[in-house]
């Protein structure tokens, strides 16, 4: 197959009833260096272009079946791209003038002289090309666009939906159906969009895996423009036959991510290979992001496996506070999204929060022993903070969290330990953290006490905002808890008492 279509002799379509008009303009015409091919009426002549692209249809007015007007009309709509000229008898100029109206690009009155054909013909021509220069910049950029959209995303979701509305918008797709393969290697429909025009209407249909991966074992992409396609997509019974096909493997390296399948269901509107290209560069690079999220999402579960590995260890060194990590985390991560935090910062809060005891590994303490802890072993124990910055520090990705870890027992007044630090010289993420420690360990069992009441402990809090506690957040984090436990309650869900 050619690389364009408009490398190609420039392809002329007659029409017209009476055959010798026909044979006269092909012969004259395939003369000059045209590809001709002729119609005897509308109908015919549609049937023609719904098999093969044409740049120029030369059509007569008055033709049994569908005539010249229809014809235009119907071409206009399905194949804007395509230039027509109308060719008319002697004293029916009104016609001729009302036939450009409709969109017709120029007429030729019969009787014609050949060179009046050829001239005309060679306009239109000239016409159709810068369109197509104009389109292809058009499509250049938004294919530059579309290229950037997907590049810089690391959601799947959203990749792929950059990828439909693409093909509905720019390829003028009626629906597009991507597929992706699943660990196990089978493939689920992970995205489908319909254009405007049908979504209320039953089109559409199912991909044939099996064909499509026999078939793409050597090839990266399909173009049907007939029937043929019907064994890769199998479309719902009683639904607008299917036009017109594409589909693009989404491949990286020699692993077959699924596929991209672009359909038209209106007769006449065949994908060609311009669109070819363009959806080949978005399949490309819509792959090589599919491959991304899913790294990235490896990667985000590989981080919180590894924070969950912590936290058990961290539960298993004092049997009196295990389920503290969580409960801390809960009431900061409440806490920090009542702020106007991004998410990825409530995140980094509420993982933070999880392994705000991580240093009580390195304490060499008894932590389940009996009643509180003697002087010296407080001592000790005021060493967490320090011993979990210490644990964290060569772990370079959990950098974010070691400020909330090392410094959750400052005191606004600057009492509190390692630092002493005072005020807002505290990170909001350690202030967030020990409002949300303070609460869920009063609000626990404890070896030498039985837990406070949600009352009791939120009178605690506030008593001690601007001693202990950062003043402002203090009365805020009391707002959330009171909101939390109403919509826990009303869920059945425990709170404490
Ligand atoms: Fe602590």
């Amino acid at each position: 197959m050619s690389n364009s279509q408009y490398d190609e002799l420039p392809r002329i379509l007659v029409v017209d009833d009476e055959e010798a008009i026909r044979e006269i303009l092909a012969d004259f015409l395939s003369l000059e260096g045209f590809y001709i091919s002729t119609a005897k009426d509308g109908k015919d002549a549609l049937e023609e272009l719904s098999r093969s692209h044409y740049d120029i249809v030369l059509s007569d007015l008055k033709m049994p079946n569908m005539g010249g007007i229809e014809l235009l009309e119907t071409i206009s709509h399905q194949s804007p791209r395509v230039v027509t000229v109308i060719m008319t008898g002697f004293g029916t100029v009104e016609t001729a003038i009302d036939a450009m109206k409709r969109g017709a690009y120029d007429y030729i009155m019969k009787p014609f002289k050949m060179e009046e054909v050829v001239h005309v013909v060679q306009r239109g021509l000239e016409k159709r090309k810068l369109e197509v220069e104009n389109l292809r910049l058009k499509e250049a950029v938004s294919l530059y666009e579309v290229s950037e959209a997907i590049a810089a995303n690391l959601s799947r979701d959203e990749v792929l939906k950059t990828v439909t509305d693409a093909a509905i918008r720019e390829i003028g797709a009626d629906l597009v159906v991507v597929i992706l393969r699943d660990q196990d290697g089978r493939y689920a429909e992970r995205a489908r969009s319909a254009s405007s025009e049908f979504t209320n209407s039953a089109i559409g249909g199912v991909l044939s895996t099996d064909a499509l991966d026999e078939f793409f074992k050597d090839d990266d992409i399909f173009l049907m423009r007939e029937e043929s396609g019907l064994r890769f997509f199998e479309i719902v019974p009683n639904g607008p036959p299917l036009r017109s096909l594409m589909v693009t493997k989404l491949g990286v390296a020699q692993r077959t991510l699924g596929y991209i399948a672009v359909c038209s269901f209106v007769a006449g509107k065949v994908f060609d290979e311009g669109q070819r290209k363009m959806m080949s560069i978005v399949s490309h690079r819509a792959a090589a992001s599919i491959e991304n999220a899913r790294l990235y999402e490896d990667l985000k579960l590989t981080f919180s496996q590894t924070i969950e590995g912590f936290v058990n260890a961290i539960d298993k060194m004092d049997r009196y506070t295990a389920g503290h990590s969580e409960g801390v985390a809960t009431y900061a991560q409440l806490l920090a999204s009542r702020l106007e935090l991004s998410q990825e910062e409530v995140e980094v809060v509420r993982q933070s929060a999880l392994m705000h005891d991580i240093g009580k590994i390195g304490c060499s303490l008894n932590l389940n022993k009996r009643g509180r802890l003697s002087h010296a072993e407080y001592q000790v124990f005021k060493q967490h903070p320090k011993y979990g910055k210490e644990i964290l520090d060569p772990i370079k990705f959990l950098a974010p969290i070691i400020p909330g870890v090392y410094l959750h027992h400052e005191r606004w007044d600057g009492k509190g330990y390692p630092c002493g630090y005072r005020g807002e010289a505290i990170p909001l993420i350690a202030r967030i953290i020990s409002l949300a420690d303070a609460y869920d360990a009063m609000t626990s069992q404890r070896a030498y006490r039985r837990p406070l009441t949600h009352k009791m402990a939120s009178q605690e809090i506030l008593d001690n905002a601007g001693s202990q506690f950062d003043p402002n957040l203090a009365k805020r984090f009391i707002e959330v808890l009171d909101e939390y436990r109403k919509r826990c309650i009303s869920r059945n869900r425990s709170v404490p008492e």
